[in-house]
Order: C-alpha cells, then sequence, then structure tokens
C-alpha cells in the first residue's frame, strides 16, 4: 500500500511503518526502547506531531526540544544520521514521491534544529 497524497492517511501509514523499522535497528531500538513505555501513546504523538507541521491541524502541543535534550547522550550524530537515513528509506517506500520529498525535506531541518539546540545545551 503506499499514499499518493500528502493527508492523514499518509501519517497514519507512515508513523507506524517508520517507528517498527527504528526499533528494529541496531543502533536506534535500544535508544526507543529504554526511553519508551508506551508505545501506542507515543504513535498517536507522533501521528499529531507529523499532522500539525504538514498539514498545520494543532494537535501536537509538546515540545520536542526537552524531550530530546534529556536523552542528548544517546542522540549521538551517527544516531541522527541513522534517523534520517530510515526515515528516508520508508517515506521512499509508502509515499509517492513528491509527497515523500516533503516530508524529507522538513525532517532534516528539524534534526538540524534538534541537533543545533543539543549543541547548544552541551556548550552552556
Ligand atoms: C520524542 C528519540 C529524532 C520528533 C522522542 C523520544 C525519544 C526520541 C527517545 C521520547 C522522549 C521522551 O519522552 O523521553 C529520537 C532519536 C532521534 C530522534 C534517537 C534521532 C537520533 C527526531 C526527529 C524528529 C523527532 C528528527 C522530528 C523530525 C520527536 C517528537 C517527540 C520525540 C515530536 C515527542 C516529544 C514530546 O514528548 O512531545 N524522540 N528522536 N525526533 N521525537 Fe525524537
Amino acid at each position: 500500500m503506499s499514499a499518493c497524497y500528502l493527508d492523514e492517511t499518509a501519517i497514519d501509514l507512515l508513523v507506524p511503518a517508520f517507528y517498527a523499522r527504528v526499533r528494529a535497528d541496531a543502533l536506534l531500538g535500544p535508544i526507543f526502547e529504554s526511553a519508551i513505555d508506551d508505545w501506542p501513546h507515543h504513535l498517536a504523538k507522533l501521528k499529531d506531531f507529523w499532522s500539525s507541521v504538514m498539514l498545520a491541524s494543532g494537535r501536537y502541543k509538546g515540545q520536542p526540544m526537552p524531550a530530546h535534550i534529556r536523552h542528548e547522550r544517546a542522540l549521538s550524530k551517527e544516531a541522527f544520521a541513522r534517523w534520517l537515513a530510515i526515515w528516508r528509506e520508508t517515506t521512499d517506500e509508502l509515499l509517492a514521491p513528491a509527497v515523500a520529498r516533503a516530508f524529507q525535506d522538513k525532517a532534516d531541518r528539524i534534526a538540524q534544529s534538534l541537533q543545533l539546540g543539543m549543541q547548544f545545551y552541551r556548550e552552556r
């Protein structure tokens, strides 16, 4: 199954597929398993996040920066590169090319700003 449009259906397809791959990954799996107890809750939150980011639904009310700073020792450059590689792979497989590209561009920018925020936090 693949999604042709940038809509809630695409997000519902993408988010669980992405985290299934992340959990199976040797580098990222242990980081997520030690941080997340309630996977249905995490997946629902991340669907809200992507819905807010891509469709301006306003459903996500959280703050990604402190959530990552909490785990900053585990979030190496390599971990971010791996996260983005799995994101690219999953979006390319599940979404139409233009839709995949939009999700990839957005994730690249957010990953960059999370990394900058963490760098700033480390240097304080
Ligand atoms: C939350 C790991 C990159 C978006 C989390 C949490 C973990 C995590 C462990 C749960 C935090 C907690 O509740 O204690 C990672 C790792 C990454 C990564 C290992 C890459 C190395 C990203 C990127 C994005 C993102 C690139 C966005 C494009 C989010 C959001 C939350 C979250 C929205 C929920 C924050 C909240 O509680 O409101 N991440 N993350 N993450 N992550 Fe990431």
